[in-house]
């Protein structure tokens, strides 16, 4: 598929960097460049509920980074804390070096505008087009006209092999579909950053499959770092380039790095378990046991 240049309209605050608004003391592992996002010592709870505690990791630019675990480990928790949707109880998040939850409230608001979230159950607008639902952040966050807008909408959903599909609802495509209009969406301001949070949830196996090429290629066109909350073996091995696995009973990281290489090397019976569905299966090839 050809996957054109970015065209959006810069926002006013583009081109800015965005350590502009950096407190004093971040070190160069934050700043480096490579680097897109820095997770430090964080802590995650509800009230005197605890998520996850002391997670340190580092999303290299331009890489698939998987967050894994087992269902209810705090995945979904911990990508709210790094898209700006849940405050942590201690540690810090830094975006291209700049402290997310230390920032001012205005320099969080530009923060977050870099940053695109594809929902796990899409969040489309059911009465609206799928180009009106793609539309609605440049609406929102541009000064283009109506048809500057349509016209990237456009782009947009033929960015994800949906031309042609601007003037269907919702309700008249498929699961698969509107993942894709949700990344549609979600590409709409060219964000540096894009989340996913379960994109395989409730699609077959071939489906799925289609939509992680679709991933690695935006990735790959576009350079846009992608941070993908999964338990979907065959995804994180198709497409993940580095990892962070949550355990819930600990409730921390009890491992980090290549998905393929914690498959081989990984001693932890807990993550080797994980990642072999119990010992059942190698790289989606089932064992003879
Ligand atoms: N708004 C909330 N208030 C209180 N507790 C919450 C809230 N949201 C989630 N939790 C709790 O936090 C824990 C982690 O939930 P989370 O959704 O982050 O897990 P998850 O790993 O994404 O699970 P799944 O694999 O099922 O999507 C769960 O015990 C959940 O009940
Ligand atoms: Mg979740």
């Amino acid at each position: 598929m050809f996957i054109g240049r970015r065209i959006t309209k810069p926002l006013a605050d583009r081109g800015r960097p965005l350590n502009n608004g950096a407190k004093q003391g971040s070190t160069m592992s934050e700043t480096d460049t490579e680097t897109a996002i820095v997770v430090k010592d964080l802590t995650i709870s509800y009230g005197d509920f605890l998520i996850q505690k002391d997670l340190n990791f580092t999303v290299k630019r331009g890489e698939i980074f998987i967050i894994m675990g087992g269902s209810g480990c705090g995945k979904t928790t911990v990508m709210r804390c790094l898209t700006g949707l849940k405050e942590p109880a201690r540690g810090q998040v830094f975006l291209d070096g700049v402290s997310f939850w230390e920032a001012e409230e205005d320099e969080r608001e530009r923060m977050a505008r870099r940053l695109g979230i594809v929902y796990q159950q899409g969040a489309l607008w059911s009465s609206m087009t799928l180009a009106e639902n793609v539309a609605l952040p440049l609406g929102e966050y541009t000064d283009l006209g109506p048809k500057d807008i349509r016209d990237l909408a456009t782009l947009k959903l033929a960015l994800v092999g949906l031309a042609g599909f601007e003037d269907y609802y919702p309700s008249e495509i498929s699961g698969g579909m509107r993942k894709r209009v949700g990344i549609a969406r979600a590409l709409a301001l060219d964000p540096e950053l894009l989340f996913f949070d379960e994109p395989s949830a409730g699609l077959d196996p071939i489906t799925s499959s289609r939509l992680d090429d679709l991933i690695a290629e935006l990735r790959d066109n576009l350079g846009t770092t992608m941070v993908m909350v999964t338990h979907e073996l065959p995804s994180i091995f198709a497409i993940g380039d580095d990892s962070v696995f949550l355990d819930p009973d600990t409730k921390t990281m009890i491992a980090e790095g290549d998905p393929k290489r914690l498959l081989e090397e990984c001693r932890d019976p807990r993550v080797h378990a994980f990642l072999t569905r119990g010992g059942k299966e190698t790289f989606g090839q089932t064992t003879s046991k």
